[in-house]
């Protein structure tokens, strides 16, 4: 039997990705070779790249002045990428938990951090208020604390570049990816295996790097230049995304992942409020 752990954590994957991902492992497609053989510069490997690339686009809308990147190191190195590319003197951070306050250590190692709103002080238990500030270079929010459990079902108008960590509620609803500058997380939570990171950035944003020597591997750039291919590629893992969001698509897309987030929701945590067995933690505020 397989199990359901509720541990924010990797997550459970939908049994068809399992078992087409089982299948490539032998052999991908008519390839004569396994998924994790075959080279990135093949035209199977091409195919496959492209093809979760458009399942991204074609499930969230993303227009053409976006880039949707498929890279390594998990969502913590997008926490030193994103200021090392574009903190030039002063970005905006919410502090809403452990992730945020991970981001937010990291991008003080370029420059100057304003922390305009943080639950620190009701353990992280509610998602703080705030208004963005028009100095900065761009803001930053965690979306969804997947510790804490709160979350911003809002997508914000800002007046300057907004950048979300959606690592844990990626594809969980319909997303107007016009109000952000960038959105990235690690697949593991909602999208796939740990090992790939996403990232759906805007074009324009390669005007505002800051003015810094930056490593290759570092560079959005680079990425972008090289569609994700500057190095080779987590192969296996874009594979198992791929088929999680053929799957999504097939089910009735980030509609239908909404619909069924909130009967989830509804059960788990209509059931925690009504019982006197449990408190919750989250608090509205
Ligand atoms: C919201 C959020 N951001 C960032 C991370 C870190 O991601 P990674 O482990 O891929 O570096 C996680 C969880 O692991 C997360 O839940």
């Amino acid at each position: 039997m397989r199990k359901h752990i509720f541990n924010a954590g990797p997550c459970k994957l939908p049994e068809q990705a399992l078992e087409n991902t089982a299948t490539a492992v032998k052999e991908l497609g008519n390839a004569g070779q396994s998924i994790m053989e075959v080279s990135h510069r093949s035209k199977d490997f091409q195919a496959v790249i492209d093809e979760a690339k458009q399942l991204f686009v074609d499930l969230l809308n993303i227009h053409e002045n976006y880039e949707v990147l498929f890279l390594g190191g998990g969502a913590s190195t997008q926490f030193a990428m994103i200021p090392f590319n574009f903190l030039k003197t002063k970005a905006a951070y919410v502090d809403t938990g452990t992730w945020s306050s991970k981001a937010i250590k990291e991008a003080k190692l370029f420059g100057e951090v304003e922390v305009i709103a943080s639950s620190k002080d009701k353990d992280f238990s509610y998602y703080p208020k705030f208004e963005i500030p028009s100095d900065v270079d761009y803001v930053h929010i965690t979306s969804n604390n997947t510790i804490r459990g709160t979350e911003i079902f809002e997508d914000l108008d800002s007046p300057v570049p907004l950048i979300a960590d959606m690592s844990s509620d990626m594809m969980s609803r319909p997303l107007d990816v016009s109000k952000y500058a960038m959105i990235y997380g690690g697949a593991q939570k909602n999208v796939g295996p740990a090992g790939v990171t996403f990232v759906i950035i805007r074009k324009d944003m390669l005007d505002k790097v800051a003015d810094r020597v930056i490593p290759s591997m570092m560079k959005y750039e680079t990425h972008i230049d090289k569609e994700s291919m500057y190095n080779t590629p987590p192969a296996m893992n874009i594979f198992v995304m791929k088929e999680v969001l053929k799957w999504v698509k097939e089910q009735g897309g980030v509609k239908e992942m909404d619909r069924r987030a909130q009967e989830r929701a509804d059960l788990l945590y209509g059931e925690i409020d009504r019982n006197p067995m449990f408190k919750g933690t989250v608090i509205d505020k």
